[in-house]
């Protein structure tokens, strides 16, 4: 065998798993042939109580299938049948003659964690980097291998669907709690102890025995627990709770979560009692037959392709050509500027275990810095997502200061000050003067010209834009904007740096709008346009709610700030003319200071704590001056004017190379905009749909509404060649 090697001690036996040429262990065809020829040979040690499966991957147990079996399945029948080649695999290996460990000490995922159920135990490590979970409804399909199986059985039904649905993880500490491990032990000499902790267990291990804790029944201890999922009739409740938690999360767009639900209810709780009448094969096949089903989905396709998206922005260098750079891992950094994005940043860098300088000219900015990010760690302490003592050290890594003191410490400065570009210029040259030579300096702009602001600078080449996305926090994608001084070095640096504090980078060209914003922008002004002609805001921003946007555009002209999209609009106006010029919707709320969410009012009203009830503030036709028509246009036509509009635009935006591929408008728009993922982004929704057709479509609504919807010769050139993805 090239990936297993089999050891011994005495009675215990060993196994290390080290797939050949890759970074994690995963189940690909010939792992899944060789684990086979483990699983014959360990059937003949009967000199063996017990196995334990360790992994040689640092940080790594096993990823998980490996996705592009599940990719090249042509259609639901072939899904099935791989998946049941997988659960006959995890079968003998259950049916094994002595007990089998799984001992964690890093991700363990999908059909990592369908192994792990399928053992006599789970051991985890204390590590942070040690995680189990089912991650497979985030791609669309579900968990194939006997996890929807198995994870019912071993932490209770409520508990299943809390993994199961959302794909979260646990760590060995959580999944100990949970019942899912069997224990959880420190990550420190973590081999020795896991043989002494067999070796302690071994006849209840050999007796199958449960170790793991009783698992929480209805999510919750004790009685009631015990009577919600033990009883048919609390056991209805708890599907009919999930299938409502569901709905609302994904609005129906996704099937996944709730096929989950359906085969798990089908499955029954038979399987509680080693499968109680009903054979462990015929309940693996009602799973099989729901992943089979899920896995021919447009949805799963379109989930499976932004994974290998995300998991190409990984191997990226930011850098085209196969050129390289020599960056580091950052440890301190600094922020000039604590509003709102600076706050934000700095909190994002403590959290990441970056010690951050946070510097403002006056103590007012510097306390809105500090309290927004205490608010953020208060609510992760709050949803125990981290420790007091964590809390303590994320919060302790924020200096605040109105000197450049400590800046020669530092090994990357973001600036994100006022959006003025004298203003910027001249905070960039005197900062230049506090760091040391290989400091990288990066500007939050969102709008204007990095290669501007460089020119100024000693040493431009080694500044380069990080366009982060409000709220910080919770927005994935970071614009790295290259300008005409830039060096690989600095574009490369912050590349990396962005996905070290967990972002999804993508390198943009400095040109006006950089990428989201020039995409986003005729979107909203759209909306505003249709808005001002009558079609109702009742009608519109649901009709983008169901296209599967996370909100409708108007209520994102608020979020934004009508302010922010003033100023934007009139940056693109400026630069591209005609085409992007923006209504007069907004200056009329822009005269009364209705700004959107941030004041209160903008087109809807905001209340309560966070501002979180809002409703169309019911006088809002009556200040724009227009009325309002009901089915003034169908949603169809709605969708048509919104998105279209972007897939024009973005035909631009690859001819002009704002951006390099396809790909990176997709990842851009879905990690920048919330663009529906089961669409696979908004070029990907453009193939789907048919480039030829929207040019026609196009057309159509130029006649009608104006020539900002002339489909673009770059669009064209599309249509001619087919696709957007070759
Ligand atoms: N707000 C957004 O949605 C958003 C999104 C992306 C990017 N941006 C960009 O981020 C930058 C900051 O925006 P914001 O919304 O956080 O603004 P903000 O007004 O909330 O914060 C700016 C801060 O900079 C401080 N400041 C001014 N001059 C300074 C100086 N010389 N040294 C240090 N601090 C100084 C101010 O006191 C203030 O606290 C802008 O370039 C903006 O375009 C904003």
């Amino acid at each position: 065998m090239k990936h297993f090697t089999i050891n011994a001690r005495n009675n215990i036996g060993y196994v290390y798993f080290d797939l050949l040429g890759e970074k994690v262990n995963k189940f690909n065809r010939e792992v899944m042939s060789e684990f086979k020829e483990l699983i014959d040979t360990l059937k003949t040690r009967t000199d063996l109580d017990a196995v334990i499966l360790f992994s040689k991957k640092p940080g790594n147990f096993i990823a998980g299938a490996d996705i592009q079996l599940i990719q090249s399945a042509k259609n639901a029948e072939e899904a099935t049948e791989l998946a049941r080649a997988g659960q006959d695999l995890l079968n003998q290996w259950e049916d094994l003659p002595m007990a089998t460990v799984v001992a964690i000490n890093g991700t363990c995922m999908g059909g990592g964690c369908e192994l792990s159920l399928a053992s006599a135990a789970i051991v985890m490590s204390n590590d942070p980097a040690a995680r189990i979970g089912l991650p497979e409804t985030l791609l669309g399909i579900i968990p194939g291998m006997g996890g929807c199986v198995r994870m019912p059985w071993k932490v209770g039904i409520a508990q299943a669907f809390d993994l199961i649905l959302s794909g979260k993880t646990l760590t060995g500490e959580k999944a100990y709690k949970a019942g899912l491990a069997d224990a959880c032990i420190q990550k420190e000499n973590f081999e020795e102890s896991v043989f002494t902790w067999v070796n302690s267990n071994l006849s209840k291990l050999k007796k199958r025995e449960r170790i793991a804790k009783e698992p929480k029944l209805g999510g919750m201890g004790g009685v009631v627990g015990a009577m919600l999922e033990n009883n048919p009739i609390g056991r209805s409740v708890v599907f009919k709770k999930a299938r409502e938690g569901v709905l609302s999360k994904t609005k129906g767009k996704y099937p996944a979560p709730m096929e989950a639900i359906r085969v798990i209810e089908e499955i029954g709780t038979g399987y509680q009692a080693n499968f109680r009448g009903k054979k462990r094969d015929q309940v693996l096949l009602v799973e099989a037959k729901g992943f089979g089903q899920m896995a021919a989905t447009d949805v799963s396709k379109a989930c499976i392709q932004l994974f290998f998206l995300t998991e190409g922005i990984k191997k990226a260098n930011g850098l085209t050509d196969g050129k390289t750079a020599e960056t580091k891992k950052i440890a301190s950094g600094a922020v000039l500027g604590a509003g709102v994005m600076g706050g934000g940043i700095a909190h994002l860098l403590a959290d990441k275990g970056v010690s951050v300088i946070m510097k403002d000219i006056g103590l007012p900015g510097l306390e809105i810095g500090i309290q927004s990010a205490l608010a953020l760690f208060k609510k992760s302490l709050k949803r125990k997502s981290i420790t007091h003592r964590q809390f303590e050290q994320k919060l302790n890594r924020i200096a605040p200061t109105t000197t450049y003191d400590g800046f020669k410490g530092s090994e990357v400065v973001i600036e994100a000050v006022i959006e003025k570009m004298e203003l910027k210029q001249a905070v960039l040259k005197e900062l230049e003067n506090f760091l040391q030579d290989d400091c990288v300096i990066a500007t939050n702009t969102s709008s204007l010209s990095v290669t501007k602001m460089q020119s100024v600078m000693a040493k431009p080449e080694r500044f380069a834009g990080m366009h982060f996305f409000n709220p910080v926090h919770r927005m994935p994608l970071v614009e790295v904007i290259r300008g005409e001084k830039s060096s690989d070095l600095a574009v490369s640096q912050i590349f990396q740096f962005s996905k070290q504090i967990g972002k999804t980078p993508i390198v943009v060209k400095d040109s006006p709008g950089f990428l989201v914003n020039r995409l986003l922008m005729p979107y909203l002004t759209e909306a505003a346009v249709m808005v001002s002609e009558g079609v109702r805001i009742e009608e519109m921003d649901p009709a983008m709610l169901e296209f599967g946007m996370p909100m409708g555009p108007i209520e994102l002209i608020d979020e934004v700030g009508l302010d922010v999209g003033d100023k934007v609009g009139h940056i693109l106006h400026d630069a591209f003319g005609e085409r992007m010029s923006t209504p007069n919707t907004f200056s009329k709320l822009l005269e009364q200071k209705r700004l959107g969410k941030k004041t209160g009012a903008g087109f809807y009203l905001y209340s309560g704590k966070d501002k979180k009830d809002k409703q169309l503030d019911p006088n809002i036709y009556q200040i724009l001056g227009v009325n309002p028509e009901k089915n003034k246009i169908t949603a169809e036509e709605i969708v048509d004017r919104c998105v279209f509009s972007m897939v024009n635009e973005a035909a631009r935006c690859l001819e002009e190379k704002v951006v390099e591929t396809p790909q990176d408008v997709d990842l851009g728009m879905i990690m920048g905009t919330g663009f529906p993922p089961f669409r696979g982004g908004l070029l990907r929704f453009a193939d789907a749909y048919g480039v030829a057709k929207i040019v026609t479509r196009l057309e159509e609504l130029s006649k009608k509404y104006g020539m900002r919807f002339t489909p673009s010769e770059a669009l064209k050139k599309v249509a001619a060649r087919g696709k957007f993805y070759a």
